[in-house]
């Protein structure tokens, strides 16, 4: 039987400890960090995120704020909000939700963020660092997950990490964090050949996928370190990961729970992420 990697524990002492060190640096400096959250349309799971955000924006002591636009917004006019908080001098962290609707470029979107702002690690300046390995701000979701293996203990090392999808927001940069910590990086996709035989050779395992349980217990080398990063709405409106939890947690050495792991942890990285780019204003 695994250990269950509780990320709610571990996202909530993140931000007690973001909350401690705001503290003392708003004192040192007087400076309040801000984030600009910015949402066009009205996806409802999308309102779910952004008002999570604010709230943890509150918990650990920073100016939130909140752009609601309506879902027929122009890329000129949210290029202009854009160009309006890469100046604003409270704002030091700027979020724009994905997805966006059609008529809006989402590169040209990321790409107008000022990368000292881009607390989402999205701009291609930022993507260009992490490929090098000196970006200003990583993803917050992959940050989270280098974070929770971290907390296991074990060293990557010469292990071998296999990551089941390949998106811009999490499986490519995972990917990088991990080979920047010396593991053997396996990328797996939709067009991957006997997906099995390859994830069964991982010691560490993130499925990053949409796919509801797709890693089964046969897919799983015995005492991996199993990361699921999978948030799927179920039938009977319950929520599921990518990995078959029961199953794989009887095989696996440590997993991650949906809800409860990976979730929390990407919010207490943005956190993190904001602080940090209030910092880089000094
Ligand atoms: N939509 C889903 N995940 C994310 C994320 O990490 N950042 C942003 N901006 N939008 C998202």
């Amino acid at each position: 039987m695994s250990v269950i990697i509780d990320g709610n524990k571990i996202a909530q002492d993140i931000r007690r400890s973001v909350r401690e060190e705001t503290l003392v640096f708003k004192e040192k400096t007087g400076i309040v960090p801000g984030l600009a959250v910015v949402l066009v349309g009205e996806d409802p799971a999308s309102q779910v995120y952004v008002g999570r955000k604010a709230k943890a924006c509150a918990e650990v002591g920073f100016l939130s704020r909140e752009y609601k636009l309506p879902a027929d917004t122009s890329e000129e006019e949210l290029l202009r909000l854009i160009n309006d908080l890469n100046h604003d001098q409270f704002i030091h962290g700027i979020l724009v939700q994905l997805p966006l609707p059609r008529q809006i470029a989402t590169d040209k979107i990321i790409a107008a963020i000022d990368p000292h702002k881009d607390v989402d690690g999205f701009n291609p300046y930022n993507v260009g660092g992490l490929v090098t390995g000196s970006p200003l701000f990583v993803p917050c979701t992959p940050r989270g997950i280098m974070e929770l293996i971290a907390r296991t203990g074990i060293t990557l090392s010469g292990k071998d990490a296999v990551v089941v999808g390949r998106s811009n927001i999490v499986g490519k940069p995972i990917a990088l964090l991990l080979l920047a910590q010396n593991a053997t990086v396996t990328i797996c996709h939709s067009k991957t050949k006997d997906l099995p035989a390859v994830t069964s050779r991982a010691d560490v395992l993130i499925a990053a996928v949409g796919k509801a349980r797709m890693i089964t217990a046969d897919m799983v080398k015995e005492g991996a370190v199993v990361i699921d990063v999978g948030v799927n709405r179920l039938d009977n409106g319950k929520l599921a990961g990518d990995v078959a939890f029961d199953e794989v947690a009887a095989k696996a050495g440590y997993i991650t729970p949906v809800p409860g792991g990976v979730g929390p942890m990407t919010i207490a990285m943005l956190m993190k992420n904001t602080l940090d780019a209030a910092k880089m204003t000094r």
